[in-house]
C-alpha cells in the first residue's frame, strides 16, 4: 500500500484545513491528501489558475467543498484578509498547513534589501501570523492541526548563500516547538515538517531546476510522499517530521559531530540539502 493511499481515513469529516502555497508542489500533494481524508478546504497562492484547475480535481474526486482565496503572502495585510474571507464565507480553520515557500539565490549583500524584506515575510511573518489567527478558535473547539513546512536545513549548519534560508527555517521548527507546547494540552498538534530535496516547482521558483543539482537519487523524495507522512505525523502529533532514512540520518549526523566540524563539511561541500 503506498504511503498515499494508507491515509485513507476520514479524520477530516466537518473539518476545513487551510493550506497555502497550494498551487504546486508539498501545498498541492497536501490538499489531496486532506481531501482524501475528509477536510474541506482553503487553497490559497498567488497563481488562481492552478487553484481553481486544483479545486475542481478535488471536487470531482473526493467531492470536497473547495474555496480558491489569492494572496500574495509578501503583502503583510494577506494573513489578517484571509482570515476575514474565510469568516465571510462562514468557515473556520481546523488544520493549517503554512506551507507557501521558495529559496532565494545569491549572497546576502548582492540582493535588493526589499527582496530580503519580502522574503522574511513569506517565510517567516506571514506563517507565524496564519497560526497566531487560527490558533484560538483550535483551542476554543478542542481540535486543531498545523503543519508549519520547515527544511532539514533547518537542522544544518548553514551554508553560503542560504544566508536568509536556513535560518528562517531554523526559527519555523522552534516556533513549531514552542507554539506546540502551549497548545498541547488544548488538543491542537503543531508538527515542523522537516522534507530534504524534493521534486517540485521550488528549484525553478528559485531559478534553478531539479537536474541541476547534483544530489544522488536516493536523497530525493517525492511531494506527495513527503505530504503524507507530514499529514501522519501532525495527526500523530509528532513535534517534528524529517521524512525520508537519507535525511533522518544526515540530520542525525549532523547533530552528533562537533559544531565546527560540521560547519567545515558544509563549507567543503558547498550546498549539502534544499
Ligand atoms: N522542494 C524542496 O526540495 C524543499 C525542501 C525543503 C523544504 N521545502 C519547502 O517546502 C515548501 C513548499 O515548496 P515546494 O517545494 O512545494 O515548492 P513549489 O512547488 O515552488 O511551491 C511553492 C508554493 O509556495 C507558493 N508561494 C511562493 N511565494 C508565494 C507568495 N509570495 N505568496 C503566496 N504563495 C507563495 C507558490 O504559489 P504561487 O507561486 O502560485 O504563489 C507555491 O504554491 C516551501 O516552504 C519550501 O521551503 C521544499
Amino acid at each position: 500500500m503506498s504511503e498515499v493511499s494508507e491515509t485513507k481515513r476520514k479524520d477530516g469529516a466537518g473539518r476545513v484545513a487551510l493550506v497555502s502555497g497550494a498551487s504546486s508542489g508539498i501545498g498541492k500533494a497536501f490538499a489531496h491528501i486532506l481531501a482524501c481524508n475528509g477536510f474541506d478546504l482553503v487553497l490559497t497562492a498567488r497563481r488562481e489558475q492552478q487553484l481553481r484547475a486544483l479545486a475542481q480535481d478535488l471536487e470531482a474526486t473526493f467531492a470536497t467543498k473547495t474555496h480558491v482565496m489569492r494572496a500574495d503572502l509578501t503583502d503583510p495585510t494577506a494573513p489578517r484578509r484571509l482570515f476575514d474571507d474565510i469568516a465571510a464565507a462562514d468557515l473556520h480553520v481546523d488544520v493549517l498547513v503554512n506551507n507557501a515557500g521558495y529559496g532565494m539565490p545569491g549572497f546576502f549583500n548582492d540582493t535588493a534589501w526589499d527582496s530580503h524584506r519580502d522574503y522574511l515575510q513569506v517565510m517567516a511573518i506571514a506563517p507565524v501570523h496564519l497560526a497566531y489567527l487560527a490558533a484560538p478558535a483550535m483551542v476554543e473547539r478542542g481540535y486543531g492541526r498545523i503543519v508549519n513546512v520547515g527544511s532539514v536545513s533547518g537542522l544544518l549548519p548553514p551554508h553560503a548563500g542560504g544566508t536568509l534560508y536556513y535560518p528562517v527555517k531554523s526559527f519555523l521548527i522552534k516556533f513549531s516547538l514552542a507554539h506546540g507546547e502551549e497548545l498541547r494540552r488544548a488538543g491542537v498538534h503543531v508538527t515542523a515538517l522537516c522534507p530534504g530535496f524534493t521534486r517540485t516547482n521550488f528549484q525553478q521558483a528559485s531559478g534553478g531546476s531539479v537536474e541541476a543539482v547534483t544530489m544522488p537519487g536516493f536523497m530525493w523524495m517525492d511531494a506527495d510522499v513527503v505530504a503524507a507522512k507530514g499529514y501522519r505525523a501532525v495527526m500523530r502529533g509528532d513535534p517534528v517530521c524529517v521524512p525520508g532514512w537519507a535525511n533522518r540520518a544526515l540530520v542525525g549526523l549532523f547533530k552528533y559531530l562537533p559544531e565546527g566540524i560540521g560547519r567545515w563539511i558544509i563549507r567543503a561541500t558547498g550546498k549539502p540539502t534544499d
